[in-house]
């Protein structure tokens, strides 16, 4: 038997759904969207244009040509951040970062490009918003930070976050690889200026896709400059969106996929979905409380978090218990840093991490009693010994 408890690494399984569209294209249509006029890559560009809107309605974003399809979120960031900050500009993030924001800010920083300043959260991984004001400079350009946590499955404020940069005229960005798809996101109602998402987590769709949504308003220098299928007469770059940030080939076996994704939440309901993973959260950690040897880390159970839960076993390295849960049990959780040691830093949980067990939509009742009761198997051979 499998249980698969590693859906902040990426959600398994995918909708039936998701994978019938992705054979059908590679079967039935294979064509390169906006590189030919023949009848398959005109169907191709036809459902790449019809995934661009329907991100575009998805995120409330204003033009579906400032949907930037990129490979990951990671790569939407670097895009993000490289694409606008400018030499003598301050950026403000928090101490639960991803290394996909954390690093490439890092290097900038190093690079002395820009100033960094990172505000402090709670035990819980919790922000207050009035550090983020209190950080604010005459320089800051932007706050880029994330939206859901996958190291404690904290929520950000980013309504809250997004006025107050709006009121100081500082741009925001936002990581939403662990929130779209989970959570409502609104980029005008939440005042995001970039909003860099994931395809393959809570949006159901393939690795190897994500993207970013941006303001009209804004101008970004692309990372990579090439083949677009526009204008190739030119020397120089489409500067017209979307094309001006995607060069090459475009994912279309992802993007299908992630189209497919995304309309499978819309039929189900992403808020159903959501409470669904939520009560099996607040079962396992209801469950794991019981048991002495296991802290959970970040427990609070609060009106909204992710369906994430980390935990430390008295005595146990985090890969030890990670490694019996899969060999022994069949489990599969993510031990470790997470790409986040800001984050584990934060939650005193550096270096030597936890074992996070991160739920998805097709987690069953049945799959978090039986967890329950293996991670209360392991402490009971754990004090024996
Ligand atoms: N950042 C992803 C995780 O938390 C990959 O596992």
């Amino acid at each position: 038997m499998a249980i698969y408890l590693d859906n902040s690494a990426t959600s398994w399984p995918k909708p039936q759904s998701v994978i019938k569209a992705m054979i059908d294209y590679m079967e039935n249509y294979g064509g390169s969207p906006g590189r030919s006029g023949h009848t398959f890559a005109l169907k191709a560009a036809r459902k790449v244009f019809e995934t661009r809107e329907l991100i575009a309605r998805f995120f409330n974003v204003p033009s579906s040509d400032r949907v930037i399809f990129t490979a990951n979120g990671t790569h939407a960031i670097n895009l993000g951040l490289k694409g606008l900050l400018k030499k003598g500009d301050h950026v403000i993030i928090s101490h639960m970062e991803h290394n996909s924001v954390f690093r490439p800010l890092k290097h900038m920083e190093n690079s002395g490009l820009i100033d960094l300043s990172t505000t402090d959260v709670d035990q819980n991984g919790a922000i207050d918003p009035n550090d983020i004001k209190k950080a604010i400079k005459p320089n800051t350009r932007m706050v880029a930070m994330l939206h859901g946590s996958n190291v404690s499955g904290t929520v950000f404020p980013i309504k809250e976050i997004g006025a107050i940069c709006k009121s100081h005229g500082i741009l925001f960005m936002v990581d939403a690889a662990q929130t779209a798809g989970l959570i409502p996101i609104d980029v005008q109602r939440d005042n995001i200026d970039l909003l860099a998402f994931t395809g393959h987590k809570k949006l159901n769709g393939p690795p190897g896709i994500g993207g970013l949504c941006l303001k009209d308003e804004l101008h970004l220098e692309g990372l990579v400059l090439g083949g677009s299928g526009s204008r190739s007469e030119m020397a120089e770059h489409p500067q017209f969106y979307p094309d001006r940030l995607e060069a090459g080939t475009l994912n279309t076996v992802g993007i299908i996929g992630l189209k497919a994704g995304m309309e499978y939440i819309l039929a189900k309901g992403m808020d159903k979905m959501y409470q669904h993973q939520i009560q099996l959260t607040e079962l396992l950690i209801n469950g794991l409380n019981e048991v002495d040897q296991i802290k959970i880390i970040a427990s609070e159970i609060s009106k909204q978090m992710l369906p994430v839960v980390p935990l430390i076993i008295k005595d146990l390295p985090s890969s030890e218990a990670a490694l019996q849960l899969d060999r022994e049990f069949g489990i599969m959780t993510r031990a470790g840093l997470h790409c986040s040691p800001l984050a584990h830093k934060a939650l005193g949980t550096f270096p030597q991490g936890t074992v996070r067990l991160s739920l998805g939509n097709f987690t069953t009742q049945k799959e978090i009693e039986i967890t329950i009761n293996a991670l209360k198997k392991i402490c009971q051979t754990q004090t024996q010994n």
